[in-house]
Parts: structure tokens; C-alpha cells; sequence
């Protein structure tokens, strides 16, 4: 039985969290096992909104990739690869910008979103482009499964739109193109310290790179329920991100904590002095992971120069067929 491909990305800007490893790379850690898994550095798509800063987009992806084996991501068993080196993908871009409506990318909420978060230098027509370089990322290696968060799955849907137009248009009864499903994971949302979604741009991020005192620091400055005061005073564990962050790093002791915080028992202090430790402990192994990544940066390189080539072999195929079904050849 054959396996499913899968295949996924992240942009290489920095500052890797604890939702990134809750939310993706431990799922990442297990389509090693279970699929035939692609993990794309996608520095193209940083320079959609990055493009005035490419020495920070530089700087990130080996860091990135380092976070990601430390996590578990095992690139014996998966394909680790950089997306500005696999050519194909751009030039897939350019074909499909043909059949793509205008109308289709300024529809996506992420492009007004961003816009109005970001301002109107990020308008880009490379910036319109994203979600139509995403599926180009995503087809060029025939993905079946797409493991992304929430935020991703319109763009998904309008992937699956293309590759539908795509076969209509040019597969003469056949799909050339595949549809790809999203895959959402189990913990698709992890609030950060202010109890917003987890975000490096929202300034509430815990960073998987921290040190110990760092993350120490920041889960004492967390919130917690605003009308629990002192200890004593009954809590609501159901709307405390410190709560919502047990769930993961410890779930056996989730009744206790939210019976003692219920009770009153159990004050926030005490519970995020003693979920800093628990947290720490957590992410030792992955921290200690990291500083051997961090020291190897040759093996780090490997890894992605052996992947990108072995990428580019699988999307010069599907390019071929692509100028085929399109008579460019
Ligand atoms: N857009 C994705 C994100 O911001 C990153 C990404 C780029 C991606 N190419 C991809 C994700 C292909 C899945 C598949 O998280």
C-alpha cells in the first residue's frame, strides 16, 4: 500500500513558537511515519510581504529548519527542501497566472487582511499572487494532504479551484493536476500570553529558542482570568490561556488544576510558576535538539541541498506534463 504525499511549508521568518510545535511540527514529526512527506522552506513567500528585508529572510531558514528537526522532523524519512531552489515552481506560477481570475485571489480574506494590517506597500501583485504560488508549491510535488492551520484553508479551497479550471481546461478527460485536502491539526489554535491567537507579531509568543528564564518570565506575565483577583477567589479555567496551554503539555493533570482553580484553591501565581517548570521540561529535549542543530550547521545544510534536489526531480515531472496538457512543448 502505497503511502499518501503530503506536503507542507513555512516561511521563513523567524521566531518559531510553542504553537508552531504543538500546532504543526509534531504532526510534521508523524507524516514522517505514516506518509510520504515534503517540508518546503517557503522563502519566496517571505519575500511576498519580506521583500525590502532578504538579509532577514537569509538569516531564518537554516535556523527554521533547525527547529524543525529538533521538533522531530526526521529527514531521513522526508524531503526538507528550499522553494527558491526548485525553479519549477516559479515557472508553474507563471502558467497557471494565465487561467488564475483576478477576482478569484483579491476574494481570499488573508489579501485585504493583510493589507489593511500590514498598509498598502505589502499590494503587491506578488503579494495577490500568494495563495496561487502556494498551490504551485503544492502541485509541482503532487500533495495530496496539505497539514495547515485554520487561517490556510481558504487558500486551499481556492487551490482546489485552480487544479479544477486546470483539468477542465486543459486535462482532455484526465487530471493532470491534483485537488489537495487540508489536513487541520488537533490543536489548531494556540492562544498566546494575552490569550489572543499565538503570534510573533502580536508580541504574546512563547519561543520554542528561548531560554529557560526567558520562558519563566513571559508565562508569569501571562493572563489569566480578570475577575479572579487573588487567590481564593473562584476561576474559570475554560477562559485561561494558561488553562488552554496545560492542555498540551500536560493533560493528566487538566482536572486537578481546573478543579483547584475552580475552587479557589489554587491561585495564578502558583499555577504559572508551576506550568513555567512543567513547560520547560517539556521543551528541554527539543531545546537541547536545537543547540546540536545549531552547532551542525553542515548537516543542517545537507539536509536541504540533498532535499531540493530530490524536490526538483519530482516537480521537473509534473512540469512536463503540465507543458504537455498546455501544448507548450
Ligand atoms: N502559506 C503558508 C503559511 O503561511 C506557508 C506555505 C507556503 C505553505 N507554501 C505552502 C503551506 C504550501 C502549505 C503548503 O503558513
Amino acid at each position: 500500500m502505497s503511502k499518501p504525499r503530503v506536503m507542507s511549508g513555512m516561511r521563513p521568518t523567524g521566531g518559531l513558537h510553542i504553537g508552531h510545535l504543538v500546532g504543526v511540527l509534531t504532526q510534521w514529526a508523524n507524516f514522517c511515519e505514516t506518509a510520504e512527506a515534503f517540508f518546503e522552506i517557503a522563502d519566496l513567500h517571505a519575500y511576498t510581504t519580506g521583500f525590502a528585508d532578504p538579509e532577514a529572510i537569509r538569516a531564518a531558514r537554516e535556523e527554521m529548519v533547525s527547529v524543525w528537526l529538533a521538533a522531530g522532523v526526521d529527514p531521513a524519512r522526508s524531503t526538507i527542501y528550499l522553494q527558491s531552489g526548485v525553479p519549477e515552481i516559479a515557472e508553474l506560477h507563471t502558467l497557471l497566472a494565465m487561467i488564475v481570475p483576478v477576482s478569484w485571489l483579491e476574494r481570499v480574506p488573508s489579501y485585504k487582511g493583510q493589507i489593511e494590517a500590514l498598509g498598502n506597500q505589502i499590494a503587491t501583485y506578488g503579494f495577490l499572487g500568494y495563495p496561487l504560488l502556494q498551490l504551485c508549491d503544492i502541485a509541482v510535488m503532487r500533495g495530496e494532504r496539505v497539514p495547515v492551520g485554520r487561517d490556510q484553508v481558504a487558500h486551499l479551497e481556492l487551490g482546489r479551484e485552480i487544479v479544477r479550471r486546470f483539468n477542465h481546461l486543459y486535462g482532455d478527460g484526465r487530471d493532470v493536476l491534483i485537488e489537495p485536502q487540508p489536513t487541520l491539526s488537533e490543536f489548531p489554535e494556540v492562544p498566546g500570553t494575552d490569550g489572543r491567537k499565538m503570534s510573533k507579531s502580536y508580541d504574546n509568543a512563547i519561543l520554542i529558542a528561548d531560554d529557560e528564564d526567558t520562558t519563566t518570565k513571559r508565562v508569569r506575565a501571562m493572563l489569566t482570568d480578570p475577575q479572579k483577583v487573588r487567590r481564593g477567589d473562584p476561576g474559570r479555567p475554560e477562559i485561561c490561556p494558561v488553562f488552554a496551554l496545560w492542555k498540551f503539555v500536560n493533560p493528566q493533570r487538566l482536572d486537578g488544576i481546573a478543579a483547584a482553580c475552580r475552587s479557589g484553591e489554587l491561585g495564578c501565581v502558583q499555577d504559572k510558576s508551576e506550568f513555567a517548570e512543567a513547560l520547560n521540561a517539556y521543551l528541554r529535549p527539543v531545546r537541547e535538539r536545537l543547540a546540536e542543530y545549531r552547532g551542525d550547521r553542515a548537516a543542517v545544510d545537507r539536509i536541504i541541498t540533498e532535499g531540493t534536489a530530490h524536490a526538483r526531480e519530482i516537480a521537473a515531472g509534473v512540469l512536463r506534463d503540465v507543458k504537455r496538457a498546455m501544448k507548450l512543448t
